[in-house]
């Protein structure tokens, strides 16, 4: 049968752009297919950008056309599909992370990946759960079937995303090779390659999805009014979109919901059996109190200690004690209440349907549906449970013991200290759990930091340097 996932070397163009004073000379290899018979022939392209100079026997640092790390970076966002990108500004209208990595002598892979509401021509939906994390596999299969030819080195991979897209990043991270994903990726003609990666960088990964109604409420409830923004696509003529606010208070029914998934939260933390690293048992007790709440303490104290030693005066904030320049203590209700709510109850499986996460779980016919048992149990409208190993397939958490499951080496998990996009236990968890299981987990609450991503590439590509040594 004739091989058409065959990289073409020879199909490229050379480009130049200049941002912010800094020139990037590039190759750029895109709309590549890495699937024999892909769903969506347009989103399922990756593109390969590569500094010039590689090509010119040339190197940036350590790094060449043979050794360069590969910074795989996608941009999904809410869910939603994630297509594949060119080094330029975002959407925001800043640079974006790959045109600062060609800088720093990486090369980029952009996979383009379906996300929810995306239809085929039928009206059958086409982006659910599992969709994206099995288009990044089938992307990073790709890579690996032409290991010979595509430039970097495979065995090099840095997947990185935000948001949804840290989701993917840390899901991608965790299940390499895992029999889970296999039907998908040979229903679509994925390369019979191993789909494992090197490493994984997330920002705020709004993950743990089936657990991340409880922790929202382990951590904001009492808390009843909520602020958010809402953003509108910018109006032509305009590069940004409108964001307007919108601040609510919840119901007494919201209320008590509230109060029932933090009940929920204890007794799933401790059935994860997180330690840290003293081998000191990470738990909780009934009303939410305990070593685990101390140690996501102690990374904000971390997060705060790293701000005063870049000379910022905290003195005005009643929540932080501080002695000599130290951090003594930090008062948790009072950081929760610094952070604010931003979601209703619950969080993330809506009783009335409707998140990016009903649509996340929904079927080909079928737009919207519960992931938890309490949801659908509580719901409003009627709405359906997703099946149980859809829900499986998108939690990082469930694979990270299973020794079928392929464990990127090195992760880093950053959490803005005031994004409430999801709780502060979801990636702590995350991250605790990877540790207990002899993987390398780098978490940080970065001070300051709202729900975002990108925003400190230089100590990004430090670590990336550090572990690619
Ligand atoms: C994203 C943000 C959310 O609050 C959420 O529930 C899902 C995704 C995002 O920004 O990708």
């Amino acid at each position: 049968m004739k091989d058409n996932l065959i990289f073409d070397e020879n199909s490229y163009t050379v480009e130049m752009l200049e941002l912010e004073g800094k020139n990037l000379v590039y190759r750029a290899f895109e709309g590549i297919r890495y699937l024999n018979r892909p769903v969506d022939g347009k989103m399922q392209i990756l593109s390969i950008f590569v500094p010039e100079v590689f090509y010119k026997g040339g190197s940036i640092g350590a790094y060449n056309l043979k050794n360069a790390p590969i910074f795989f970076q996608n941009t999904v966002g809410g869910y939603m599909p994630g297509p594949s990108e060119r080094p330029g500004r975002n959407f925001m209208g800043n640079v974006n992370a790959s045109f600062e990595a060609l800088l720093h002598g990486y090369v980029v892979v952009s996979p383009g990946v379906r996300g929810r509401g995306m239809k085929d021509k039928s009206g059958r939906y086409i982006g659910t759960a599992p969709a994206a994390v099995c288009d990044l596999k089938a992307a990073v299969r790709f890579l690996r079937h032409n290991a010979g030819s595509v430039p970097g080195d495979v065995g090099k991979i840095i997947s990185n995303g935000t948001s949804a897209g840290g989701a993917l990043s840390s899901l991608l991270a965790s299940t390499g090779n895992h029999p889970d994903y296999e039907p998908y990726l040979k229903a679509m003609g994925a390369a019979e390659e191993s789909d494992h990666i090197f490493a994984a960088s997330c920002y705020c990964p709004i993950t743990n999805l089936d657990h991340a109604d409880m922790a929202y409420e382990w951590e904001f409830c009492g808390i009843n009014e909520y602020h958010t923004m809402k953003f509108g696509y910018p109006e032509s003529g305009e590069d940004k979109p409108e964001i307007t606010s919108v601040d609510v208070c919840m119901t007494d029914v919201q209320k008590q919901m509230s109060a029932e998934l933090k009940h929920q939260f204890p007794s799933y933390l401790n059935s994860l059996n997180l330690k840290d690293e003293e081998e000191n048992k990470l738990t909780l007790d009934e009303h939410g109190d305990g070593s685990f709440k101390e140690y996501i303490i102690s990374v904000a104290a971390a997060s705060v200690q790293k701000e005063l030693d870049r000379g910022t005066d905290l003195s005005g904030l009643d929540w932080i004690s501080i002695q000599d320049g130290k951090v003594k203590e930090i008062k948790f209700d009072g950081y929760i209440a610094f952070r604010t709510r931003m979601k209703v109850t619950p969080a993330f499986d809506n009783t009335a349907m409707g998140t990016p996460e009903n649509e996340l779980f929904g079927t080909e016919d079928l737009q919207y549906r519960h992931f938890t048992q309490y949801s659908r149990k509580h719901s409003e409208v009627n709405g359906e449970l997703a099946d149980e190993q859809q829900i499986r397939m998108m939690n990082p958490m469930n694979y990270i013991e299973d020794k079928k499951a392929e464990k990127a080496k090195h992760f880093r998990i950053r959490h803005g200290a005031v994004d409430r996009d999801t709780s502060l236990a979801v990636s702590a968890m995350l991250a605790v759990k990877l540790r207990n299981n002899g993987v390398d987990a780098d978490l940080e609450y970065p001070w300051g930091i709202p729900h975002a991503g990108d925003y400190d590439l230089e100590e990004l590509f430090t670590w990336i340097d550090g572990i690619c040594r």
